[in-house]
């Protein structure tokens, strides 16, 4: 249904892919996989027409549909709209409404998305913006459909009727090329993988069946190795670091994870702590959030973590300008800039100190906001999924950085759609349910399941 062959893409000096071959037949997920900067959305784009290749050839059918890695979604439009922005259906010259309800009602409850067709996108979670864009896709009822990161910012129950989407599109003959970091997922879904190291293809749609998850990482990551899991050390005694009323504390030194399905309230204690909500004691803005040296992670880096269009040092050293934490905003752009260089050795971020962050690779833009805060020496850390469509490399980089800033003595609230992340880093995990925290978990009774379980108990 589609094939190309010697695809090549260069930017400026970079070459983002290099004499790549793919072929997807009907009814096949095709998995591709690689680091961050790898070259995925290069491929995705060149394969979906929204971008030329420089050398190369390719074939395929036109009815093709893109879930983009970066949403877009427009928020100033309705879900309705955002779900037919071409052409949408009509009676007569009108605009039928109902007729778009009647189209993206099975759709949508497919998806498990339950929100009205008259809201504006721009109000909706990150979760449900993404199901609007894969919805979209849905909605065009594509021959060949083509996901970058899909699942990045949806939790587990959402992931797993994704899955039986697809299931059934390829039941019906649908090619699917679908891209991921998450990669068990990835090898249940698949059956084959096309993994890119450096914008070639190291292996080159082989069947899932034969190869395993540590075969995987291990072509991804070349002769590099994974940062080992990082000793964690008990909190320490004394006086909590942050006590927020009625809720929770936590000590020095402590890793608390909050979780809740969609609504619960753990997102707003983030939102508040980080000056964007509501609470007496809180910080009143995000500037002043700052100012009292609150490190924030968000999950959408767009909105909240990034200047797209100024350079990499800029970014990563915005913390410390506005007076954030205990480093110095009286540093030179020399000391920034090499601050910048140790940052993007240590995260192994795909670009220099120089480059604009909008050339950035979607996983690398979310290293530099993390990278922002590791100079900064926070006072404590909030972070909202901070490893979303990060790469397994750099995922046990980042977890080893937490680790270590908590070890020293740093407090961390962390909130992650990743249950697994929450059980790797967590002391403890306080799981809410309508605003309130209905379970207390341990780092002795932390596990998937478990946390699962209490996220869904009584609902
Ligand atoms: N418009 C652009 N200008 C300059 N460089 C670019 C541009 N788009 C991509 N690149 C570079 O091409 C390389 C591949 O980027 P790509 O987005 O394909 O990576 P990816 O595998 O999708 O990574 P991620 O997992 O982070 O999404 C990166 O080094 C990136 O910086
Ligand atoms: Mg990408």
């Amino acid at each position: 249904m589609l094939r190309a062959t010697g695809l090549t893409r260069r930017y400026g000096g970079v070459t983002a892919l290099s004499e790549v071959d793919i072929a997807l037949a009907p009814g096949e997920v095709h998995a591709v996989v690689g680091e961050n900067g790898a070259g995925k959305s290069t491929l995705v784009k060149l394969l979906s027409g929204v971008e030329r290749p420089d050398a190369g050839t390719l074939s395929r059918l036109d009815r093709i549909a893109l879930v983009a890695q970066e949403l877009t979604v427009f928020p100033d439009l309705t879900v309705a709209e955002n779900l037919f922005p071409l052409d949408p259906p009509r009676r007569g010259f009108l605009v039928s409404r109902r007729r778009m309800a009647s189209l993206a009602s099975p759709v949508l409850r497919e998806l498990g998305l339950d929100v009205p067709l008259d809201a504006r996108a721009g109000t909706l979670s990150l979760a449900d913006q993404q199901l609007v864009e894969i919805g979209r896709a849905l909605l065009r009822e594509p021959a060949v459909l083509i996901l970058d990161e899909p699942t990045s910012a949806l939790p587990a129950d959402a992931v797993s009727r994704l899955m039986g989407v697809l299931r059934k599109l390829v039941s019906r003959g649908v090619a699917v090329l679908y891209v991921s970091h998450f990669l068990e997922e990835v090898l249940r879904i698949a059956t084959r993988i096309t993994v890119l190291r450096d914008g070639r293809s190291v292996l080159a749609g082989v069947e899932t069946a034969s190869v395993d998850l540590d075969g995987v990482v291990a072509a991804m990551l070349g002769n590099r190795a994974l940062a080992p899991v990082a000793q964690r050390r008990p909190p320490r005694d004394g006086p909590p670091a942050l006590v927020v009323d009625g809720l929770f504390s936590v000590a020095p030194g402590e890793i608390v994870g909050l979780a809740g399905l969609q609504g619960a309230g753990h997102l707003e204690v983030l939102a508040a702590l980080s000056g964007r909500g509501s609470g007496t004691g809180m910080p009143r803005s995000v500037r002043a959030a700052v100012r009292a040296g609150v490190a924030f992670v968000p999950s959408d880096r767009k909105r909240y973590g990034l200047m797209l269009d100024k350079p990499l040092w800029q970014n990563t050293s915005a913390a410390a300008w506005l007076g954030a934490g205990r480093g110095g905003w009286w540093l030179h752009r020399r000391a920034h800039v090499s601050a910048a260089r140790r940052s993007i050795t240590r995260l192994r971020i795909r670009g220099g100190p120089d480059d604009l962050v909008a050339t950035l690779s979607g996983g690398n833009q979310q290293k530099v906001v993390f990278a922002k805060w590791l100079e900064a020496d926070p006072r404590l850390l909030v972070l909202d999924d901070p490893t979303r469509g990060v790469d397994v490399g750099a995922r046990a980089e980042m977890h080893a950085v937490i680790s270590s800033l908590a070890a020293a003595g740093t407090p961390v609230v962390l909130a992650s759609t990743d249950l697994a992340e929450l059980c790797e880093l967590c002391d403890r995990v306080l799981v809410f349910q309508r605003g309130r925290v209905v379970a207390r978990l341990t780092r002795s009774e932390l596990s998937e399941r478990a946390l699962s379980v209490a996220m869904n108990a009584g609902t």
